[in-house]
């Protein structure tokens, strides 16, 4: 089966009209050459920018040489306003500070201690889920939002406040989209600026309320018996300095978790529930799974790992859909890269999109098969090649976060539903912040009689 994907470009398009089209969606600016090159070069103005699909380069970038490829300096300034100074975007010791007590917030606050709050929030969906048709995008935003912001705070994420969020969110995107591609062209765009600064200020608003409310209620001492990822970004000390994170440090590391941990699986989770839906056999050996693993109870912490087709699945559709669909690294040197002349400043992109379907590196990669990651599969693509999560010191901090929730999120849905497909819906794919689609996901549920164990 082939899912939707953009067709690409026979040859690369030059002109205005076009540039405001991949303003859009990046994905309509993809060539048949995109897909099967090493190394890619095109010119924005006043910025070169190369296209690094060989996964030899892309794994020395990442993870042999990540000082000598920083996070280049446009995702700071499409990103500042509403994550403040943050992993996503930093670089050098002020990241290595941010990540060290991330990394402690992270330990703190460990995947079996927030199991059980994740859990609370799957049990919400599924009171939330009705029979009929679902939109698909609108149920994993809301409940990855839930989960996320639950395992921050250890409070439930109200229906009112996540419709405000997810506006105020949607409209950021647009708005950091069109600020740097008028910032790439060289015009003004002051109004958007503020309009873009105007949707921040609503969501960093309202988790600064909430970040206040605990640094006035506890005290460190006090946060050390809680279990959530607030209490440990509190409780984390600098080892270099023995100092806490201020309570603003704070909030920025709270801004980006809360939107880099729910759009990213957001995404990815929509693009699970469609397959589901077109695929009856893969659901129906998928429901077996989740049926033995739980007994016809509910998952425990200790069952995720068992849920192997269930990971083949969820791995599969993070090849074909990367919700972080590329990502901007900046040249801190002149260098020879494949044969090109590379200058200190220069742009180099890593397309996780690209190098995920890349012709040299996977057999059948437009396909949808699950299969290539089942526990019986032998890894036969190069490392570089398969980075959802990013690769090396930078690699995504919510790996296994991502994982424990999809595995919560799509049994809960196993369990107690049938998927189908909508009649006539076929999505469309755009390239945004993540990968979504532009006509939004929609798929039928059906109520499902769970297997008994005796059965
Ligand atoms: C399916 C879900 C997810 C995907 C596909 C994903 C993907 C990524 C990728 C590709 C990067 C690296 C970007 C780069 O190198 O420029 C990244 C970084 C990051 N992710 Fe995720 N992510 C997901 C979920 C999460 C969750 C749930 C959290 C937190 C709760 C999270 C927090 C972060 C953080 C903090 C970083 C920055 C790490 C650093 O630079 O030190 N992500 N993610």
């Amino acid at each position: 089966m082939i899912p939707p994907r953009p067709e690409p470009l026979a040859q690369p398009r030059l002109g205005l009209l076009w540039f405001t089209r991949v303003a859009h969606s990046w994905l309509d600016a993809l060539t048949v050459k995109s897909y099967h090159m090493l190394l890619g070069q095109f010119r924005l103005p006043g910025m070169r920018v190369f296209v690094i699909n060989d996964p030899a380069w892309v794994e020395r970038m990442l993870i042999t040489e990540p000082h000598n490829y920083p996070k280049h300096h446009l995702m700071h300034e499409a990103l500042e306003p509403l994550l403040g100074s943050s992993p996503f975007t930093t670089n050098g010791p002020l990241w290595q500070r941010q990540r060290r007590m991330l990394d402690q917030a992270f330990g703190h606050a460990r995947l079996g201690r927030v199991f059980g709050l994740m859990e609370q929030a799957c049990d919400d969906m599924r009171a939330r889920l009705h029979n009929g048709t679902l939109d698909v995008e609108g149920a994993m935003t809301h409940v990855t939002a839930d989960i996320v912001y639950r395992t921050i705070f250890s409070n439930a994420l109200m229906a009112h406040e996540a419709d405000t969020l997810f506006g105020a969110f949607t409209r950021y995107q647009q708005l950091a989209q069109r600020v740097i591609f008028l910032r790439l062209l060289h015009l003004p765009r002051l109004w958007l600026n503020r309009s873009r600064q105007r949707q921040a200020d609503i969501i960093r608003g309202f988790l600064a309320a909430k970040v206040r409310e605990r640094f006035a209620s506890r005290g460190v001492d006090e946060e050390a018996q809680g279990a959530d990822i607030l209490a440990g970004l509190r409780c984390a000390v600098d080892p270099q300095d023995g100092s806490h994170l201020s309570e603003t440090e704070v909030l920025d590391q709270i801004c980006m978790l809360f939107l880099a941990g729910h759009e990213t699986s957001a995404s990815a989770l929509s693009w699970c529930l469609y397959l589901l839906a077109e695929s009856p056999e893969l659901q129906q050996t998928l429901c077996h799974e989740v049926d033995t693993t739980t007994q016809g109870g509910a998952l425990q912490a200790g069952d995720v790992r068992k849920l192997v087709r269930l990971h083949a699945l969820f791995r599969e559709v993070l090849r074909l859909y990367p919700p972080v669909g590329y990502f901007p690294r900046e040249a801190v040197a002149d260098q020879d890269i494949r044969g090109s002349q590379v200058r200190r400043g220069d742009a180099l992109l890593v397309f996780p999109w690209l190098l995920h379907r890349h012709r040299r590196f996977w057999s059948e990669p437009d396909a949808f098969e699950p299969g290539r990651f089942g526990p019986d599969s032998a890894t036969d693509h190069p490392k570089g090649a398969y980075l959802p999560f990013g690769l090396g010191a930078r690699a995504c901090i919510g790996a296994g976060f991502a994982m424990q929730e999809a595995a919560l999120i799509l049994s809960t849905l196993l369990s107690h539903h049938r998927l189908l497909p909508e009649p006539g819906h076929t999505p469309r794919v755009v390239g945004r912040l993540t990968v979504r689609s532009a006509n939004g996901i929609r798929v039928r549920l059906e109520p499902r009689q769970r297997v008994q164990p005796h059965d």
